[in-house]
């Protein structure tokens, strides 16, 4: 088999989404292969393998060659209640039993999160690289992914609101992501594990030299700025970055993999129906450093 990487949708979007075939993600990829990948990524910042019946290990192993992995501790279930290992998140709404979460279920509201457009891991100090989602169920209809290309975002931006952003820090924390929708029932520990964490508002990209917008409804403040300016400015920038002309949709079907580069675009899951299943497995690549430690 020999890999390729073509654009999903050429005219609309040449550089972005790309569709990955000539794989099969149970096999241990050559390093050609992997090489090429990470190729597909500096290119189109999201890229979809379809047909890849994958389980956890198969997973893991895939993920492994792209760098050290997180461990899930974003995940509200934590401990002996997890249904998955801790280097693997759970995005599904099933508990330990494989039951559909109640509607009033804590990790059913918490996991709502992931409808407004976030990039992964943001509120760590050193954030998520890439993320890879296995689709192993999936509700009748609903239940897309959407992403948005913060380096087209970037580059649409007038040169007065370039020069306000780029040099600005943000606090980023799960507390307020969850405060927006008015999830607030935190326990201490909760509180002192997701304590915000800064990250630079514009990042470069390291192998294109790219600059893009770095957002999520993580970040609930900008050092130095009032906070009702400061949200009002972050929300002002996702309305812009989030434009019908720099979004994809993902229609799941059962054993799609999707790895996106969480340093150059926002995604956000669509609703589906609540009694229904839908089980995806994400297995997360660690950035280097915070982003502040990274180079402009
Ligand atoms: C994630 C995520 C969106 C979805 O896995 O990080 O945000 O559609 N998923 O489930
Ligand atoms: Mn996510």
């Amino acid at each position: 088999m020999t890999i390729q990487i073509r654009p999903v949708d050429p005219d609309r979007q040449p550089d972005f989404f790309g569709d990955v075939t000539g794989v099969d993600l149970r096999e241990t990829l050559s390093d050609s292969d992997i090489a090429a990948i990470e190729a597909g990524m500096d290119r189109f910042a999201v890229l979809r393998f379809r047909d890849q019946p994958i389980n956890d290990a198969q997973q893991l192993a895939f993920s492994r060659r792209f760098g050290p992995l997180e461990t899930a501790t974003g995940d509200i279930i934590q401990g002996a209640d997890r249904r998955l290992p801790m280097e693997v998140n759970d995005i599904s709404n099933v508990d330990k039993d494989e039951q559909v979460l109640a509607r009033d279920n804590r990790k059913r509201l918490f996991s709502l999160g992931n409808m407004l457009w976030h990039s992964d891991s943001s509120f760590k100090a050193t954030p998520a690289r890439y993320s890879l989602l296995s689709a192993r169920r999936i509700p009748g209809h609903g239940g897309n992914t959407e992403f948005a290309d913060m380096r087209a975002a970037w580059d649409a931006l007038d040169q007065d609101t370039r020069d306000l952003v780029r040099p600005l820090v943000c606090d980023h924390s799960q507390i307020f992501s969850r405060g927006v929708l008015g999830f607030t029932d935190f326990t201490d520990e909760e509180r002192v594990r997701w304590a915000a964490v800064p990250q630079r508002l514009v990042r470069r990209h390291p192998v294109t030299g790219r600059l893009s917008l770095y957002l999520a409804s993580h970040a609930g403040a900008i050092h130095g700025w009032p906070v009702p300016e400061a949200r009002m400015l972050l929300r002002d920038l996702t309305e812009h970055a989030t434009q019908a002309r720099f979004v994809v949709a993902h229609e799941w079907r059962v054993a799609d993999l999707l790895m996106w580069d969480n340093r150059v675009t926002m995604h956000r899951a669509r609703r589906y129906p609540a009694d229904q299943v839908r089980d995806l497995h994400r297995t997360t690549i660690e950035d280097v450093a915070p982003t502040l430690a990274q180079g402009m």
